[in-house]
């Protein structure tokens, strides 16, 4: 095993943190473009005490509001335009991936010759990624992508009906102020969402990863375990804060590079989920429920040993051999129906969309990220048939 791991970003975590936000974005800035999503930041109060946190530390505040969930380089290309015209120095992020996501690439764009759809992995040539943005600060209302503490966003384009990831240095947020109580508000569906993206976020890498990382694989066998025991008592009383707590500690961990660090895993679901939330916009984390089991089933043909230790690990499936397939399959089963007990669709259809784009959603998922073959990197690396059985 051999990696190189540097994460930047300050934490600031903990109930009642949000007060906290004009002090730590004192030292990055005067003049903050506050990004935040379709309303619920107003309707809540956060945005109001936001501000107010933010003028009584002597900032100036410029509002951006409007990031749609799975956001669009169009909404980027505002609030790039925004900053630049109101001369903001500093871009605090106010929501939940999708505004955080927008709002990383709104401080690169700020910086960045050309448009900013350039930055993303989308299947052209001239593909650039940014190597400066103003300095961000993220705050999540909503635990699930843990954009707060990593380098990536995931910005699509109606166009072409493309969704891409971006991912560069200079995207980690300088701090990660982590208040969980503003997830209290978040909908029974959206909790249960979230809690289906993080628990993908370290199965990917469990299931990809090169052989041989036994810390890695703890590391994620807690936060699944914290995410089964937590995310239902997250979902059934939304207002039961330790859950909210662990719900949003464990997806920040999920994703910050802690349990991917040395394991070299790409993201296939991620990755085809993208192709599918980019025709259809459907929640992130409800496209990943509805295709990861099928998936499951499909990689633990290739790799048994890997999903049969996944089973014992994480349901107690009692192993008859490493590579027994009948522990493996029932490991999925396990996890399938943890989905649906939350309420996680776990099938397209459950989604409202039919077989007729699915050869679409390969060709899609290939033109944004192959190999050199032209196959969907994982483990197994996948051919556009393989993707269309995956979700036939
Ligand atoms: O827009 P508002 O009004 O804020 O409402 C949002 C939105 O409708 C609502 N919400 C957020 N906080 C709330 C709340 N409602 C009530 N109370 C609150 N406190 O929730 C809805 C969904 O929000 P969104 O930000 O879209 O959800 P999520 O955090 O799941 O982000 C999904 C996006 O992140 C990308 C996804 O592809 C998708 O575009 N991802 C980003 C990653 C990253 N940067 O590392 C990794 C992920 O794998 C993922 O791909
Ligand atoms: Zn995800």
């Amino acid at each position: 095993m051999q990696f190189e791991y540097q994460n930047p970003t300050r934490i600031i975590f903990g109930t009642g943190t949000l007060s906290r936000l004009g002090e730590a974005a004192r030292q990055y800035g005067t003049r903050a473009l506050l990004v935040t999503g379709g309303g619920s930041a107003r309707r809540n109060g956060s945005l109001e005490r936001a501000i107010a946190s933010l003028k009584a530390a002597g900032l100036s505040v410029v509002e951006c509001e409007g990031v749609e969930p799975n956001p669009r380089i169009t909404s980027v290309r505002r609030g790039a335009a925004l900053a630049r015209k109101e001369g903001c120095d500093l871009v605090i992020a106010l929501g939940g991936g999708s505004v955080m996501d927008a709002a990383k690439v709104m401080a690169a764009a700020f910086h960045y010759e050309g448009d900013p759809w350039n930055m993303m992995a989308h299947g052209q040539s001239e593909r650039r990624l940014p190597e400066r943005a103003l300095p961000v600060i993220t705050v999540p209302t909503l635990a699930a992508t843990g954009s707060e503490m990593n380098a990536g966003a995931v910005i699509s384009d109606e166009e072409s009906t493309l969704k891409a990831v971006v991912s560069a240095k200079c995207l980690y947020p300088k701090v990660a102020l982590v208040d969980p109580e503003l997830s209290i508000g978040v909908p029974r569906a959206e909790t249960a969402y979230g809690v289906s993206d993080l628990i993908t976020h370290v199965t990917e890498s469990y299931f990809n990863g090169i052989d041989g990382t036994p810390v890695q694989d703890r590391f994620a066998e807690g936060v699944i375990l914290t995410a089964l025991e937590w995310g239902p008592k997250a979902v059934s009383d939304g207002t039961d804060i330790m859950a909210r707590e662990l719900v949003q500690w464990a997806s920040l961990v999920a994703l910050n590079g802690w349990v991917q660090a040395g394991t070299q895993s790409p993201f296939p679901v991620h990755m085809i989920e993208h192709s599918i939330s980019a025709h259809h916009d459907v929640a992130h984390g409800a496209g990943l429920s509805a295709i990861n089991a099928s998936w499951m089933r499909f990689a633990a043909k290739r790799r048994p040993e890997r999903f049969a230790l996944f089973a014992n690990r994480i349901f107690g499936v009692p192993l008859n051999g490493p590579k027994d397939m009948d522990a493996a399959m029932e490991g999925i089963e396990r996890l399938d129906a943890f989905m649906k007990s939350i309420g996680c669709p776990t099938s397209l259809g459950e989604l409202g969309i039919g077989e007729g784009l699915i050869e679409r959603y390969a060709a899609d998922t290939l033109l944004v990220v192959h190999d050199l073959e032209g196959r969907l990197p994982g483990r197994p690396a996948m051919s556009e048939a393989d993707i269309v059985e995956v979700l036939k």
